[in-house]
């Protein structure tokens, strides 16, 4: 049966189970969810319990064709690990999304040390599109170690003759999909009171993905969004957003973290990306794949 055409209401955050609470939401109507899941009972969120292939089939729904979810996820380690990150992974894979990427977030400051292994300073950031690659790409650039004009030492044609000639060498080049972020007050955030939450990501590590994988006016949304990192960080950058957790306790945190944004907007929007704007595309009807645009506000 086709899906009533219904208004999607952004900017806002919402106390519920995100399986519950997307339900609620129109498909194909998300440009990207950006969002990290309890996993592995490793903390003890209020006691709250957690459906992975729910939460993925919902997502699945909701995003629009070339629309991206971010899911950042990691291994309890109590013997060897656990492997739910990898599990996760194939769900989404087989459920319908593509996975685009598999990047990694590394931790440049970790206490999690292992006495009879290396120190563990990484979580995956599994990238998954739907209905083919991600309609927005704004890659983010690093400088390079050199660049100006320089000789290019190997220039050999078939005669064997070195035919050295000047070169301009790039001042910037596209990043590799391995992000290191300093963890802990300073780092993750400044925000004191998001430490109330026992497992904040760094806002930066939500910036870069909202820079990334969308465009200013994109509906950016975070199902499980704790202190609300990837909210803020969208309407810093003129994204529009919906936030969700089961925690009256931390939407009230994330509430108070989305309210001292007005001070920096301004600031934030001088952030450019360095490609023009793609629009997306539309795609071949799937078993997942959207039809008809909704409203969004
Ligand atoms: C890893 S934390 C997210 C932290 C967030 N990225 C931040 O920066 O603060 C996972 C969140 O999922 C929430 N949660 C657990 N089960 C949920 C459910 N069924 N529906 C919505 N939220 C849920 C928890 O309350 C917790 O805040």
């Amino acid at each position: 049966m086709q899906e009533q055409a219904r208004t999607l209401e952004t900017n806002r955050l919402i106390v519920g189970d995100c399986v519950d609470t997307l339900s609620e939401i129109p498909e194909c109507s998300i440009d990207l969810t950006v969002t990290s899941p309890p996993y592995d009972k490793l903390r003890d969120y209020n006691g709250f319990k957690f459906d992975a292939k729910g939460i993925g089939e919902a997502l699945l729904r909701v995003t629009k064709n070339g629309g991206v979810v971010v899911w950042v996820v990691g291994d309890r380690i109590d013997g060897g690990r656990s492997m739910t990150s990898f599990r996760q992974a194939v769900m989404f894979q087989d459920i319908g999304f593509t996975v685009h990427d598999v990047m990694i977030y590394q931790k440049k400051n970790t206490p999690f040390m292992r006495s009879n292994a290396y120190t563990n300073a990484w979580e995956f950031m599994f990238v998954l599109s739907k209905n083919g690659a991600p309609s927005a790409f704004n890659p983010l650039k690093v400088p390079t170690a050199r660049n100006g004009e320089e000789l290019l030492t190997h220039n050999k044609l078939p005669d064997g003759i070195n035919k050295k000639r000047r070169a301009r060498l790039n001042k910037e080049k596209v990043r590799t999909n391995i992000w290191a972020y300093a963890v802990g007050l300073g780092g993750t955030t400044r925000d004191k009171i998001a430490f109330q939450h026992p497992a904040v990501f760094p806002e930066k590590l939500a910036e870069d993905h909202i820079l990334s994988w969308t465009n200013p006016g994109d509906v950016v949304l975070d199902p499980m969004c704790g202190s609300g990192t990837t909210c803020k960080m969208a309407k810093l950058h003129g994204r529009k957003y919906i936030g969700i957790d089961i925690s009256q306790e931390y939407i009230e945190i994330a509430q108070q973290r989305i309210d001292t944004v007005e001070q920096h907007s301004q600031q934030a929007l001088t952030i450019k990306s360095s490609f023009p704007l793609p629009t997306r595309h539309s795609c071949p009807p799937t078993r997942h794949s959207c039809e008809s645009r909704n409203p969004v506000f």
